[in-house]
């Protein structure tokens, strides 16, 4: 495995790679990578002959300061667990060699990116095209792996494919979750033993409504989460919305769509730290 720094270096092992015909799959991360990025790494190796993995903390997309400033930066850990998994390139370039002149470009892709996350981290979306695009335009794979945990974020970005005329398939892959039913994600870090044992709440609320809407409506299986969750100390939704898993626009009722999936952010404990998980109601295969 190589770590490259520079766009000029990717490029350069890249094209004798493409030249021989070979695959390339990419999977962008921000790195302190978990199981969660594992899998799309490993499902990358399997499904091409050139994986790369992108380890970058893209600054346009945070939309609050702190949070970038206190993002975990594990870049030698990361390298330890991408070599195991079998990855070819790992490009962790600094901000500078993405972004030599501040990005003015603008993308957007109403409706997709009005809704749920949207509003609610504004210029968020925004800074994760900006950063995607580029990578594409760099690294030219085939097909790139996303996780669906960020549900609106794979939607946005095969907008942006389709807007863009990128020549690259999208490789959405299921979420990764702690044996307790907890999606992983990197913030699961900032919990304290008690605010994880509450946070799995969340992803049992999701389960038991599954069962709960094949004799319920849409209102009453949205009620039964909000209400659950928010009668649990230490925990406040954000908002939970039954949607279209195409569209992202909300449903009400079970026949509206053939795909149907509830996407949720909660604020869980005392920090407070806001975490995303998701479930299929209906189609998706
Ligand atoms: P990051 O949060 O590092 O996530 C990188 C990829 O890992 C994303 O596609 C995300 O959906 C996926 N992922 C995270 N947790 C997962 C889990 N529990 N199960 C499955 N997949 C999971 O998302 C980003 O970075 C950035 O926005 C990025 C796309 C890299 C652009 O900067």
């Amino acid at each position: 495995m190589k770590v490259f720094n520079t766009q000029k270096e990717l490029e350069a092992a890249l094209d004798t790679a493409r030249a021989e015909g070979k695959k390339i799959g990419l999977v962008p991360t921000m790195g302190a990578l978990h199981a969660g990025h594992a899998s799309l790494v490993k499902r990358a190796v399997a499904e091409n002959d050139i994986t790369v993995v992108s380890v970058f903390v893209n600054p346009t997309q945070f939309n609050d300061k702190n949070d970038l400033k206190n993002y975990p930066r594990t870049l030698d850990a990361d390298c330890k667990l991408l070599e195991s998994l079998g990855a070819t390139y790992v490009f962790a370039p600094t901000v500078e060699e993405v972004y030599p002149e501040p990005d003015t470009r603008t993308f957007s892709y109403p409706p997709i990116d009005t809704v749920m996350e949207g509003p609610r981290r504004p210029g968020h979306f925004n800074g994760v095209c900006q950063i995607v695009s580029k990578l594409f335009y760099m690294v030219r794979p085939d097909h790139a792996y996303f996780g669906e945990k960020d549900f609106q974020q794979i939607a946005v970005i095969r907008a942006m494919v389709k807007d863009l005329k990128i020549p690259v398939e999208i490789r959405p892959c299921p979420i990764v979750r702690e044996e307790s039913g907890l999606a992983l994600s990197s913030r699961n870090a900032l919990l304290s033993e008690s605010e994880k044992r509450i946070a799995v709440c969340i992803s049992q609320a999701l389960k038991t409504s599954v069962e709960f809407a094949k004799s319920h409506s849409v209102k009453e299986t949205h009620d039964l989460v909000c209400g659950a969750l928010n009668a649990t100390n230490g925990l406040e939704v954000e908002y939970f919305e039954i949607v279209n898993g195409i569209t992202l626009q909300p449903v009400t009722s079970w026949d509206e769509a053939e795909y149907i999936v509830g996407c949720i952010t909660v604020y869980c404990g005392a920090r407070p730290v806001r975490l995303i998980d998701n479930i299929k109601y209906k189609g998706g295969e």
